[in-house]
């Protein structure tokens, strides 16, 4: 059944059947307001299918946690940059700096991209390393074929500013509160032959079951994963890399080592595709794109050892989470809800009527959390904020609980 893109109430059928949330004055995702217009998305469908607006991309696009705490808000606790307290670890500064003995020579990527490859038992051709997974968007923007690219929506807004800025007109899928943020892919078109989505979702932290990001790949679309925090789920549960060369159509996963490292000052990440689509990606990078001492990292942080550091930091950040979500519910009654029934990243998006004032309170009160509002799907009754220690939560939710009253 063919429907526009209109914020249609229609219930689904299935397992992702939407979880009530708890609260009186729920926050909804932003209906209406969108600078969008609707086109065409089929299926039977909750999700809102919308125009990007035209053109470059606006400044809130642009907008990322970092802003939250630059300046005066250096001084704040930060929950509104969601890179992994305490890193990089003293193992990982160690080989940093020794890898600045190395620096007169010109950067050989081989041994990283081996490491990587390895890692993720894949051929070494079908690993291309980047300046963080924001490189790779403008290389995906810049080098592959897309008439009708679609972003699923709330999530990390920077694929889209890169498509955009590449000259494409961008296509939006909203995913709504409602639904807790799950996808629904019915809601993508079918003639979208680039579809963007991030597992686990920034800001939303749904994390897509595998299957259901498959039924997104067919033949003639490229469909981009980005796993930027995945390695933040134990198991690295619902990534798509164990399905690469299986699915229809061609399949891009991105990976980060910004957030569970602490490197994002340093600037590595990569693609994980098929030969050939490394190939094209890699003919739009500058000669030598990734520095020796990234390179370091990313062998670094693919042996058995750091991937055994990384998955015990996957499982201390879901005792965090539930430490955070026990507190945060103790709030219901106050307005406060969360996004996402079931959250699994290494972060939550928090709803309040008046989120926008608390965030403000919040920063009298010491602490940073990021703004919801520049991220399209959501309003200013959002915010997200990052898992930490639980003295960390307990001070944080102190700081809640007075600027609530
Ligand atoms: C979901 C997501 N993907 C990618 C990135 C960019 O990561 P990198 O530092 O590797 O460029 C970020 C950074 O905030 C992010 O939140």
């Amino acid at each position: 059944m063919a429907r526009r893109g209109t914020d249609s109430t229609t219930t689904r059928t299935g397992t992702d059947t939407p979880t009530a949330h708890t609260g009186t004055d729920t926050p909804t995702a932003r209906t209406g307001t969108d600078p969008t217009t609707p086109h065409t998305a089929t299926g039977d469908t909750t999700a809102r299918a919308v125009t990007a607006p035209a053109g470059a991309p606006a400044a809130e696009l642009r907008h990322h946690g970092d802003a939250e705490v630059r300046g005066d808000g250096a001084a704040l606790t930060d929950l509104a940059v969601n890179v992994r307290p305490g890193t990089p670890p003293a193992w990982l500064r160690e080989r940093l700096a020794a890898s600045l003995h190395s620096l007169a020579a010109y950067p050989d990527g081989g041994p990283a991209r081996r490491a990587v490859a390895a890692r993720h038992g894949l051929d070494e051709d079908q690993v291309l390393l980047t300046a963080g997974a924001a490189e790779a968007f403008v290389l995906l923007a810049r080098a592959l074929p897309a008439r009708r690219p679609v972003v699923v929506h709330p999530q990390f807004t920077e694929p889209e500013a890169a498509l955009r800025d590449a000259g494409h007109e961008v296509g939006r899928v909203l995913l709504r509160h409602e639904d807790g943020f799950r996808l629904d892919t019915a809601a993508v078109p079918d003639e979208a032959d680039l579809v963007v989505i991030g597992n686990p979702t920034n800001p939303t932290s749904v994390l897509h079951p595998a299957d259901r990001l498959a039924r997104l790949a067919r033949p003639g679309r490229t469909l981009v994963v980005d796993e930027a925090f995945v390695d933040a789920v134990p198991g690295e549960r619902e990534s798509l890399v164990p399905l690469l060369g299986r699915l229809p159509g061609r399949t891009v996963v991105l990976r980060s080592l910004t957030k569970t490292w602490g490197l994002a000052g340093l600037r590595i990440g990569y693609v994980l595709s098929d030969p050939g689509t490394v190939r094209t990606l890699a003919g739009h990078q500058p000669l030598w794109p990734v520095s020796a001492p990234a390179l370091t990292a990313a062998q670094a942080c693919s042996t058995p050892e750091a991937l055994a550091e990384a998955e015990a930091a996957a499982r201390r950040f879901d005792a965090d989470r539930a430490h955070l979500r026990a507190r945060l519910a103790e709030l219901a009654g106050a307005g406060v809800v969360e996004g996402t029934p079931a959250p699994r990243g290494p972060f939550l998006l928090v709803g309040h009527p008046r989120a926008a004032l608390l965030r403000a309170r919040l920063r009298e009160e010491g602490f940073a959390v990021r703004r919801g509002d520049t991220f399209p799907g959501l309003g200013e009754e959002w915010f997200r904020m990052a898992v930490r220690d639980r003295a960390t939560t307990d001070r944080f939710l102190g700081a809640l609980r007075r600027v609530l009253t």
